[in-house]
């Protein structure tokens, strides 16, 4: 072949490979990104022990299940690489207990919603999107119902203070074409709280950290 005519052969046969890639075109100053999915909170409860009526209790402490809700995250580019994000979810639930004392002395419901300034490493055209982020979450508290059980053992009031605190992000985004992406992400959220219930009259206050990882996969949409 000439060298023209290779010329030209080689032009038609990375068109499409260049289509392909201009089609994978992700996150450019001005974006919008919405994500949705599954997101699991898991505290990795750090408890001081229970006092009651000022008294420390040895060996006790609280402790938290983990909960999955949808999560939703609201970001937007400020340049290619820097955005700013919002972390929402419907409410978390969690049992409550205290170990040593009642398996379990109830629920709470909270909702962390979180703001952070995010970094994407990459070009804007690849279609992978790993990403950090660093921000400052509020954690409000709220539906404190004691159980059956704890009630009848004699507690009275349940509350858990509103928590200010750090969290940090590790996340990907890998997009589908130029609007759809799968997302995956992980967090570290620093919540920390004081429980205070009473027990026959005598308050009781127990100091928690609940410091969780946050998990979340799902969808996200550019627009
Ligand atoms: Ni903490």
């Amino acid at each position: 072949m000439s060298r023209t005519l290779s010329r030209i052969t080689l032009g038609l046969l990375l068109a499409p490979a260049l289509l392909a890639a201009s089609i994978a075109q992700a996150h450019q100053a001005g974006d919008i990104i919405v994500r949705a999915g599954a997101i699991t909170v898991d505290p990795r409860e750090d408890s001081g022990a229970v006092e009651a009526g000022g008294a420390a209790l040895a060996g006790t402490g609280a402790t938290l299940d983990s909960d999955t809700q949808l999560g939703l995250n609201f970001a937007y580019m400020l340049t290619d690489k820097l955005g700013v994000e919002l972390l929402a979810a419907t409410p978390f639930s969690h049992d409550v207990g205290v170990t040593g004392v009642i398996n379990k002395l109830g629920s709470i419901k909270h909702l962390p919603p979180t703001l952070s300034l995010v970094y994407y490493p990459m070009d804007s055209g690849a279609a992978f999107q790993p990403y950090v982020g660093a921000g400052i979450n509020y954690t409000w508290f709220f539906d404190e119902d004691l159980g059956s059980a704890a009630e009848g053992a004699g507690f009275d009031g349940f509350s858990l203070e509103n928590s200010w605190g750090l969290a940090a992000q590790l996340g990907a985004d890998y997009m589908l074409d130029d609007r759809w992406m799968v997302n995956a992400q992980v967090r570290y959220i620093d919540i920390d709280t004081t429980g205070k219930t009473s027990l026959n009259g005598a308050p009781v206050r127990v100091d928690v950290d609940v410091d969780p990882w946050v998990y979340m996969v799902g969808l996200g949409y550019k627009f």
